[in-house]
């Protein structure tokens, strides 16, 4: 064997306080790895359980859990950013255009649930989701805290009453996805909502504490100057911020449009939002980099498609 690799591996061990040789002859003894050892794909085939007979619903399951992988390849990619201690411009355009490519592939593959599932199907088998909503998702909420500041999150009604000062409570209780299920004038909230939030507030604020000082546009504004006017990053960095923000939550939209707007009767959604307002961007004006976008791009946010 090479002697540079029995040195290394020795050097290796002998850090944690472990005898090299030991390790290799556990080596001797192991068996050889497959595919589906690796990938796990017995355990990846049996996480798909049905609440129904409706063979659409697999469709709905799967297409939900494939979004939920690339979300976690979405927030390594921006991990990577955060915590890196001096990032340039290079590696900052690629790791923006690998994030960029994951939420392409999102927004482009939703025809698989606009077009892709039996109305009627789905109609039948969505009333046993009830009150479940992809609104819970907490790796997509988590794809918006690492991407931006808070500020940027609130709903836009509120977003003069909140500054530094605020509290992050205040702020929590203002961010746009409150909308979905809280009645502003009574401060009752929905099942979803509440149910989502005695799950995941605690780590949803362990997570922004990090993210506050650390999103990406935080991240950016840390660049040298020439930087920031970097052409191609800032063209990533729109790219992202308008296929996120516009172009899938129109496809999106479409798609709630699709299965439950029938014969222009609008029906209720499984989290109960008042969806058709709530969903369309050029209300929510959610927007993760606005100093990049002019005034008249903001203006007419979501409404050029
Ligand atoms: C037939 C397919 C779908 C329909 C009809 C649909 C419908 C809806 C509706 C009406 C809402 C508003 C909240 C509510 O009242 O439930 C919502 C929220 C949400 N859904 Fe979906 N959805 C679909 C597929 C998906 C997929 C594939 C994902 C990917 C994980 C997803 C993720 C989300 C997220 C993240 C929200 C919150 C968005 C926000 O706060 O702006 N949905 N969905």
């Amino acid at each position: 064997m090479n002697s540079k690799i029995t040195d290394q591996l020795k050097e290796k061990y002998e850090a944690i306080d472990q005898d090299a040789e030991v390790h290799l002859e556990g080596l001797l003894h192991s068996k050889p790895i497959n595919y589906w050892d690796y990938i796990q794909t017995d355990a990846l085939l049996n996480l798909q359980v049905q609440r129904t007979v409706f063979p659409d619903e697999n469709v709905f399951i799967m297409y939900h859990q494939v979004n939920e992988l690339l979300f976690k390849m979405v927030l390594s990619e921006i991990d990577q950013i955060a915590r890196h201690k001096n990032i340039d411009t290079d590696t900052f355009t690629s790791k923006i255009m690998r994030i960029s490519r994951y939420f392409d592939v999102l927004t482009s593959s939703f025809s698989i649930m606009k077009d892709g599932m039996d109305v009627e199907q789905y109609n039948k088998f969505r009333t046993t989701l009830t009150p479940a909503s992809g609104f819970q998702s907490a790796q997509y909420r988590k794809i918006e805290f690492a991407s931006t500041e808070l500020i940027n999150l609130i709903d836009k009604r509120f977003r003069d009453t909140i500054d530094r000062n605020s509290t992050y409570e205040h702020a929590f209780e203002h961010l746009y996805w409150q909308a979905a299920g809280k009645d502003y004038k009574t401060g009752k909230k929905s099942y979803t909502l509440s149910a989502f939030e005695d799950r995941y507030k605690d780590e949803f604020i362990r997570f922004t504490k990090f993210y506050q000082e650390n999103n990406l546009w935080s991240k950016f504004k840390t660049l040298p100057n020439e930087d920031q006017s970097n052409k191609g990053l800032i063209k990533a960095m729109r790219h992202y911020d308008y296929t996120v923000n516009i172009k899938w939550v129109m496809a999106h939209y479409n798609t709630a449009n699709h299965y439950l707007n029938i014969g222009g009767k609008t029906a209720e959604a499984t989290g109960g939002s008042e969806w058709v307002k709530y969903m369309h961007p050029k209300y929510q004006k959610r927007i993760f980099f606005p100093d990049l976008w002019t005034d008249k791009e903001i203006e007419t946010w979501g409404t050029d498609i």
